[in-house]
């Protein structure tokens, strides 16, 4: 294949992922949007292996037989909720997999086109070893994020004096062997990089406690993308060159949308030490009352509302109590209620998490809601039923500025008639903070595993 025709096939591949970004944007498109993926790695793939520099096809396949059978049992097999620690685990992978290439093109460089062993031009000089260094610490990064969100390390922050100043440091440090590397290369150098990154992957990621962790998620994303994007300049790889940097913006931007809606500065989230997930029942609880409520009550309430917001939250992700509501929703419809979903840019674990299970569970497009264009109709409303959702509920970020999450947006459901919220416990949410709403008068828990109690209201209602 023609040096020629390879660029215009790459650029086709990169223009259906430029596509696929699009069309991952809504869930309406989302489905077209993963078909123009599917197709521009297919492109991309064959482009690859159709080029003259391949010398033999045996480690190529095995390599695609090993890594698309482990993928294939991981898709089947992974749930909905262990999402983000699977993202996390992949990232390590990209970042390992620069590191790797970086090292081969080190050592051979003239296989690359890139000069002798040791005497690499400076710009591939560069291009190599800032590709190792993001690398490297997206690895060891990735995989303690994948630690902390699996269980396997505390989530809670890990944080000692002169932590900062350290990563300064170190930072520093590791730009100028950068720079030392460019000068006089050796092996040395090299591996002290790689160390250093490596070291200072766990560094930055230890600090960051568990409310943040999705933030640091898509943060790991951005950086796995530019460290491909490094590697596409060694390998002179335009489809890597442009995929890494696709997946190095839209990986940062959505770290900065997430601390928008969590109303958080990315600088204070990479500085950590925000977030340890400790679920308490807490100070608010004491001795105070609730009005618990049965399946029956809710159902009575709701066929007596002409208004019904529903808000999801991380609770309906765990129970999988998608269909069930929306069996609910369908025999309130019926009854000539109003009803519409209210999602927070941040419910769930992920951005879009509650968006996927709603569209899974066929829930029309045009009932549900983002918080900006719904949260002023809570007034006019008779019932918002809150499932699974705690922290995007809680007053606390309004009226409370010593709380954890003070100043993030939230659906305002205290301002509706009769608020019910299925939960099994007066137990907090991700960020381990009480929430008021549980004692209020028109408030009314209904004390459940999501999924088990909308099938009840669904009983009831019919
Ligand atoms: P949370 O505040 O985490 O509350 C979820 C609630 O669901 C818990 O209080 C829990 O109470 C309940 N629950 C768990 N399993 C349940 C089950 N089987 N049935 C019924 N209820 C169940 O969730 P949220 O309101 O969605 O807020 C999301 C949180 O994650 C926010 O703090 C947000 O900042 C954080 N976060 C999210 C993102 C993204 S992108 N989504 C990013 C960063 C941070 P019980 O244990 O009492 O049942």
């Amino acid at each position: 294949m023609s040096e020629n025709f390879s660029a215009i096939a790459y650029l086709i591949a990169s223009i259906f992922f430029i596509m696929a970004l699009r069309g991952l944007s809504s869930p309406e498109t989302a489905r077209n949007g993963n078909m123009f993926g599917i197709t521009g790695m297919v492109i991309a793939i064959a482009t690859t292996l159709a080029s003259p520099s391949v010398v033999s096809y045996d480690w190529i396949i095995v390599g695609l037989v090993i890594g698309g059978a482990i993928g294939d049992i991981i898709a089947r097999r992974i749930q909905m909720t262990a999402l983000p620690q699977l993202v996390a685990a992949f990232h390590s992978l990209v970042g390992l997999a620069a590191v790797f290439v970086a090292s081969a093109a080190f050592y051979q460089p003239a296989a690359y086109g890139i000069g002798d062993f040791l005497s690499i031009p400076t710009p591939s000089m560069i291009e190599m070893s800032i590709g190792t260094a993001i690398g490297a610490l997206t690895f060891t990064g990735s995989i303690i994020a994948f630690a902390k969100l699996q269980g396997i390390m505390s989530g809670a922050p890990v944080i000692f004096s002169g932590q900062h100043l350290l990563n300064a440091v170190l930072g520093i440090i590791m730009v100028a062997l950068v720079v030392m590397i460019c000068d006089e290369q050796s092996e040395q150098l090299y591996w002290t990089i790689v160390g250093l990154a490596l070291l200072l992957g766990i560094l930055m990621i230890i600090p960051i406690g568990g409310a943040d962790m999705p933030v640091v998620i898509s943060m790991l994303n951005s950086y796995s993308g530019w460290a491909a994007c490094g590697i596409g300049f060694t390998l002179s790889n335009p489809a890597l060159i442009i995929v890494g940097a696709l997946v190095g913006s839209s990986g940062a931007i959505l770290s900065y949308v997430m601390c928008k809606g969590m109303n958080r500065s990315f600088i204070s989230v990479i500085l950590g030490g925000f977030g340890g997930e400790t679920s308490t029942t807490g100070s608010v609880t004491g001795d105070r009352n609730v009005r618990a409520g049965s399946a029956d009550d809710a159902a009575f309430i709701m066929k007596n509302a002409s208004n019904v917001i529903i808000v999801p939250g991380y609770g309906m992700a765990v129970a999988q109590a998608q269909h069930a509501l929306r069996e609910m929703a369908d025999l309130l419809k019926k009854e000539g209620i109003n009803v519409r979903y209210a999602i927070h840019p941040v419910a769930g674990r992920m951005p879009g998490h509650m968006n996927v299970l709603l569209a899974e569970a066929n829930v029309p497009y045009d009932e549900v809601l983002e918080l900006d264009e719904i949260n002023r109709d809570f007034p006019s409303t008779d019932v918002a039923f809150v499932i699974g959702a705690n922290d995007v509920t809680n007053p606390a970020a309004k009226t409370d500025p010593q709380s954890a999450i003070y100043g993030m947006p939230i659906l305002d459901v205290e301002r509706s008639a009769t608020v019910l919220f299925i939960k099994r416990s007066l137990g907090s949410g991700y960020a381990g903070v009480d929430n008021e709403l549980f004692f209020r008068e028109n408030t009314m828990m209904l004390f459940s595993d999501a999924k088990q109690m909308c099938e009840d209201i669904v009983k009831a209602l019919e």
